[in-house]
């Protein structure tokens, strides 16, 4: 939600700030502006600084146009990719704002709750504000608390604003007296920082829009203060007081962001599940099966024999990977198990205490429902651990323990790789908790750790198929509504399968446990509902054929998902998609693959914009 880039260099500001907001798309946003302030030097004319904004509704190709028509120079700008919370989507709302003498202008990501308040209190006539965003507020409190007395009044100012705003939010700011400097300021909403070998100082909501230009970030803590110039980045704290940052190298680099000649990001990273499998298993499973984690979680035996319980939370599909891993853990430790959306958890009254493993589940780290779940079980003293693909977020940096997705970075909307990442670190994770527990036996480690090692080479001999599915996707991308069916491990596949479709095709899905569907669903079915159905060989596959029969006796198209080898859906479901054969526990790694294709190719199809999907944004930073 909203990106924000800001760069200070040699470069031609407006380009730098386009190919940032392009590199933060996939957070979603409804309109995008940029802010470039051009002050005199001895090469030019210019007698005074000049601040040129343009900003529109609509996509950042839109606003490359409008600046291919009337460029902007300068040697430092701002830039915002805006997804609406207060106020429409319309280029007055669109960022960047400036307070009302225009002597500052900025960007804001997250919402200020107080900002009612705060314009009251400011006692500017209200048809004097031209928007009706809260960002608004903030550019004339700022100039209100701001002198004119240059850099160092500046930071004064900036911890009186931290102290006066409610909420959350990431600040990039430029003022027009303090020609050389941006000033960066963050509380919730996340902000890294980073500078060039050439001398380029640079500032973004998430580190692909400062890939190209350094690997070395510097992730900004709630209340902190930046000063970005060419000369280097300075730091304080919301006291005002001075602060060294550390530095942390990203090993992500920038070809990682780019589609590698795929059409679609979404596509690219639902062919990396198999390098993403091997990657989130090495130096974590031996040749053997065995899992070691020790050398991230440094967990004793006694502090997992005093845990009861294993609460997992998380939002979207990172709440499915969790249901998943929740059937796989309950067979194999005696503790008990909760799986809980964080929108939900946190207004619950749980038990959750210091006998608590509370494991928190966000590709991004950013999720602003999951931190606020963590930061509950945080203060009631259970054992935090975060399993996320960003190590430098804010989840991250907040929780006792952390295990890393190995994905790398995930850029279509819709997640694929990270949900395969996902399952796999949550199952490494609950074979070590029953290795530590005792309640594993070393025999059923290695059968499921060694078949995990061969998971790789099996989802390669999916994708080898997408012809299959592309075929599929062409019979059924007519349908308006599809149900998809699944039992035990297979109903969190379902519940993915059908995220995933409504996510990128705006096609109705919905997801049941296979033996719920009398009890409802049924009731839709006929020849216009499709009706897929996760039926990998396990114990539960003769109840879950019922359920087929069920389906067809009502008409209802059946697309049903099977291991190879099972001959007895050929006459029972309308078309079988085989996946190759793995233990029973294990199936939602291959299952999940041609859902993920068949989703995509229907939105393809249906010329649906794949990897920025409508009102959709990948990292979810308000609740
Ligand atoms: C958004 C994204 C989903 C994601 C969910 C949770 O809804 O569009 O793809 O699953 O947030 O995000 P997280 O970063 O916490 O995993």
């Amino acid at each position: 939600m909203c990106g924000i880039v800001g760069y200070i260099g040699h470069r031609n500001v407006a380009d730098v700030l386009v190919k940032g907001l392009q590199s933060l798309e996939y957070r979603g946003y409804d309109s995008a502006g940029i802010a470039v302030i051009d002050y005199p030097d001895e090469e030019k004319s210019v007698q005074s600084p000049a601040v040129h904004i343009v900003k529109g509704v609509g996509k950042v190709a839109e606003l490359k146009s409008m600046l291919a028509a009337s460029p902007v120079s300068g040697r430092q700008g701002i830039g915002h990719t805006r997804w609406a919370t207060h106020g429409g989507v319309t280029e007055i709302n669109a960022h960047p704002h400036s307070d009302l003498s225009s002597r500052l202008v900025l960007v804001h990501n997250g919402i200020v709750e107080n900002y009612r308040e705060l314009r009251a209190e400011l006692s500017v006539p209200e048809e004097r504000y031209k928007s009706e965003t809260d960002t608004e507020v903030i550019a004339q409190l700022l100039s209100s608390l701001y002198a004119g007395g240059g850099a160092r009044e500046m930071i004064g100012a900036l911890v009186a604003l931290h102290g006066r705003l409610r909420g959350s939010f990431a600040l990039v700011i430029m003022v027009k007296d303090i020609p050389g400097k941006i000033y960066c300021l963050r509380k919730g909403s996340p902000l890294v920082v980073g500078f060039s070998e050439e001398g380029e100082a640079l500032c973004a909501s998430d580190v692909p829009a400062i890939l190209p230009y350094t690997q070395d970030v510097v992730y900004l803590d709630d209340g902190d203060i930046a000063e970005l110039s060419a000369e280097g980045m300075r730091f304080w704290s919301a006291a005002g007081e001075s602060l060294e940052k550390n530095e942390t190298h990203i090993d992500w680099d920038v070809s990682m962001v780019d589609k590698g000649g795929y059409s679609h990001y979404m596509l690219k990273e639902i062919n990396e599940q198999g390098a993403v499998l091997r990657s989130s298993m090495a130096r974590r499973l031996s040749g053997e099966g065995e899992v070691d984690l020790s050398a991230e979680l440094p967990w004793t035996k006694e502090d997992a024999l005093a845990w009861k319980r294993i609460h997992i939370v998380a939002c979207g599909t990172s709440y499915y990977a969790s249901l998943v891993a929740e059937r796989f853990l309950e067979t194999i430790t005696d503790l008990d198990i909760r799986v809980d959306v964080a929108s939900e958890y946190r207004y619950r009254n749980l038990p959750v205490g210091p006998d608590t493993l509370a494991v928190f589940v966000s590709q991004s780290g950013e999720t602003a429902d999951t931190l606020a779940a963590e930061r509950l079980a945080k203060a009631r003293g259970a054992r935090c651990l975060a399993v996320t693909n960003v190590i430098g977020s804010t989840l991250a940096r907040e929780v006792d323990d952390i295990l890393q997705l190995k994905a790398g970075p995930e850029i279509g909307v819709a997640a694929t790789k990270t949900f395969m990442g996902q399952m796999a670190v949550l199952y490494l994770l609950s074979l070590y908790v029953g290795k530590l527990r005792g309640t594993l036996t070393e025999a059923y480690e290695k059968s499921v750790g060694g078949e995990l090692l061969l998971l790789p080479y099996k989802i390669e001999s999916i994708l080898q198929q997408q012809e299959l599915l592309y075929r599929l996707a062409i019979l059924h991308s007519d349908a308006r509504d599809f149900l998809f069916l699944g039992r035990g491990v297979s109903f969190p596949v379902a519940l993915e399968g059908a995220l995933k479709l409504k996510e990128i095709s705006y096609i109705h899905a919905e997801a049941y446990a296979a033996g719920e569907m009398k009890h409802g669903p049924i009731a839709l079915l006929d020849p216009r509902v499709p009706v897929v159905v996760i039926t990998p060989q396990d114990d539960l596959h003769e109840k879950t054929f019922s359920n087929i029969l069920e389906a067809k006796a009502r008409k209802a198209p059946v697309i049903a998902i099977a291991s190879e080898g099972d001959r007895s859906l050929d006459s029972a479901a309308d078309n079988v998609f085989n996946v190759p054969t793995t233990l029973p526990v294990l199936s939602p790694f291959l299952t999940v693959v041609p859902l993920q294709l068949f989703a995509f190719f229907v939105a393809k199809l249906l010329g649906c914009d794949i990897d920025q999907p409508r009102n959709l944004a990948k990292s979810v930073t308000v609740e």
